[in-house]
C-alpha cells in the first residue's frame, strides 16, 4: 500500500525588508531631495517616453550594427547549446594550449599588434583590475580629466595618487609630469562623453620620453578605427611604445566583456595579482564564441567602417552648421550639450516626441551643469534616418533654448576670437 504524504501548503514568505539605520535613511534621502525633486522637479532625469516603432536608437554602442548578425549569433548559439554555460569558476584555473578563452585572448591581442592578452568580465573590470596591479601609493598616475570612471576608480583601489592633466592638454600633462616624476599615463583614444579624440602622438611621445607606463582605453575605438578595425594605437604605429591597451568588448563587439593587452610575461603576473581577475568569474563558453566570431566580422567587413565613419561625419557637419557645440568631435560619438540637468530633460523630451532617442549623461558622468545627450552613430543609420535626426535637431531649437545653452554661447565666442585672430594686422 502506498502511504499518501501529505505536505503542508507551502505559506507565503511576508515581504519585509530589515530597517534602515539612520544613516543610510538620510544619505538615500538626498537623492530622492535633491536630485529627484529639486532637480529634476518630480520626474526621472533617466525616465523618458518609451521607444516606438519607427524610433531612432542613438543610445546604443553597437557602432558597427553587429549584435543581430546572424553568423555570430549562430556561432553563440551553437556553442551554448554544445557546451552549456562550461564551468563556472575563476579565470585564474584556466590552462591549456587548445582552451577557447585562452585561443581568442591570443587571437585578439595579435590583432591589436600586442603579444598577449587578457580577456576581463567588463571593460570595468579590465581597467580597474590593470591600474591595481601597476600602480601603488607611491606611483604618480597622470589621467586625463575626461578619462572613463573605471580608470580612476583603479587609481583610488591602487591607493595611487591622481595627478589628472587638462583635457587633452600635452603641455599641461609635461608639467605634470616635471613636477611629480615617472608614473603611468592614462589616456582614452576616444572619450565616451563627448567624443573628442586624444592626441596620441604626443600624448604617446612625451609618456615615453619621460620614461612613464603608457595606458591607452580603446574601447571607443576598437573595431571602428584602423583599416580592419585594429584601433587607433596599432593603426598609428605607436603599439610599441604603449604598454597596455583595454577596451570594452560592450561597444563595437557588441558582446559583454573587456580586454586588457600586454606583454606575455605581464598577462600570468595579472591572472594572480588583478582582485577583479581572481575574485570574479570567467566569461562563458558561448560568449567567447560570439566574440571570436565578430572578430572575424569586423576584420572583414570593412564597409560597416567606411558606412560609420560616413554617417558621423555627416551629422557632425549637420549640427555643427545647425549652431550646436559639438565640442570638437570627431568620432561616431557627438553629444548635444544642454548645460543643466532641467534644461537636459527639456531636451531629451524635445527629441524623444521626434522619435530620437540618446543616452542622457549627466554627474557623475559629467561636470555638474554640463549635462548632455549623447548620439551614438551606427553604420545601419539610412539617409532618411539620418535626414530625421537634422531634421530634430533643426526644428527644436528654439523649443530647448539651444541659443542660451553655455556650450552654444562657447561656441559663438571662439567663433568671434578665431574671427578677430584671422583679421589681417592693420600697420599704424
Ligand atoms: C571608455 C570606456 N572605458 C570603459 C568602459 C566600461 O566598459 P564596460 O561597459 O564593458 O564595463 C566604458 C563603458 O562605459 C567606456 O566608455
Amino acid at each position: 500500500m502506498t502511504s499518501i504524504i501529505q505536505t503542508p501548503a507551502l505559506a507565503m514568505p511576508s515581504i519585509r525588508n530589515a530597517p534602515e539605520p539612520e544613516f543610510l535613511t538620510r544619505r538615500v534621502n538626498r537623492f530622492y531631495q535633491e536630485r529627484v525633486q529639486e532637480t529634476w522637479a518630480g520626474g526621472h532625469i533617466m525616465r523618458g517616453l518609451q521607444p516606438g516603432k519607427d524610433a531612432i536608437h542613438l543610445s546604443s554602442n553597437d557602432y558597427l550594427s553587429l549584435a543581430n548578425h546572424p553568423r555570430i549569433l549562430e556561432a553563440a548559439a551553437h556553442c551554448l547549446l554544445e557546451s552549456g554555460n562550461g564551468l563556472l569558476m575563476s579565470g585564474i584555473f584556466l590552462h591549456g594550449d587548445d582552451n577557447p578563452l585562452l585561443t581568442f585572448e591570443q587571437r585578439l591581442a595579435r590583432f591589436m599588434g600586442a603579444e598577449a592578452g587578457i580577456l576581463c568580465q567588463s571593460g570595468f573590470a579590465a581597467n580597474t583590475g590593470l591600474i591595481q596591479s601597476i600602480a601603488d601609493a607611491s606611483t604618480p598616475v597622470y589621467i586625463d580629466r575626461m578619462a572613463h570612471m573605471s580608470l580612476w576608480e583603479g587609481i583610488r583601489s591602487a591607493g595611487a595618487t591622481p595627478r589628472s592633466f587638462y583635457h587633452n592638454d600635452v603641455d599641461h600633462l609635461e608639467r605634470q609630469i616635471a613636477q611629480y616624476g615617472p608614473g603611468v599615463v592614462i589616456v582614452d583614444s576616444v572619450y565616451s562623453t563627448n567624443g573628442s579624440v586624444c592626441p596620441l602622438r604626443d600624448v604617446v611621445e612625451t609618456g615615453h620620453r619621460h620614461g612613464c607606463v603608457l595606458v591607452v582605453d580603446e574601447s571607443h575605438s576598437l573595431g571602428t578605427h584602423g583599416l580592419r578595425g585594429e584601433g587607433m594605437v596599432a593603426s598609428m604605429g605607436l603599439g610599441h611604445k604603449v604598454h597596455f591597451l583595454t577596451a570594452s568588448l560592450a561597444k563595437a563587439f557588441a558582446g559583454r566583456a573587456g580586454f586588457i593587452t600586454s606583454s606575455a610575461r605581464f598577462s600570468d603576473y595579472f591572472r594572480f595579482e588583478a582582485n577583479p581577475a581572481i575574485f570574479s568569474s570567467t566569461l562563458l563558453p558561448h560568449e567567447i564564441a560570439g566574440l571570436d566570431a565578430t572578430l572575424d566580422v569586423i576584420q572583414t567587413e570593412g564597409w560597416r567602417r567606411t558606412r560609420l565613419h560616413a554617417n558621423a561625419s555627416y551629422l557632425r557637419a549637420a549640427l555643427d552648421d545647425l549652431g550646436y557645440n559639438l565640442n570638437d568631435t570627431a568620432s561616431q560619438i557627438i553629444a548635444l550639450e544642454s548645460g543643466t540637468e532641467q534644461q537636459t530633460i527639456i531636451l531629451r523630451d524635445a527629441l524623444e516626441a521626434r522619435g530620437i532617442f540618446g543616452s542622457v549623461f549627466c554627474a557623475p558622468a559629467t561636470p555638474k551643469n554640463r549635462a548632455l545627450i549623447r548620439l551614438s552613430v551606427n553604420c545601419a543609420l539610412t539617409e532618411r534616418e539620418l535626414a530625421r535626426i537634422v531634421d530634430a535637431c533643426r526644428a527644436i531649437r528654439q523649443e530647448v533654448s539651444m541659443e542660451s545653452w553655455p556650450s552654444t554661447r562657447r561656441k559663438r565666442a571662439s567663433a568671434a576670437s578665431a574671427a578677430l585672430a584671422a583679421q589681417p594686422a592693420v600697420a599704424a
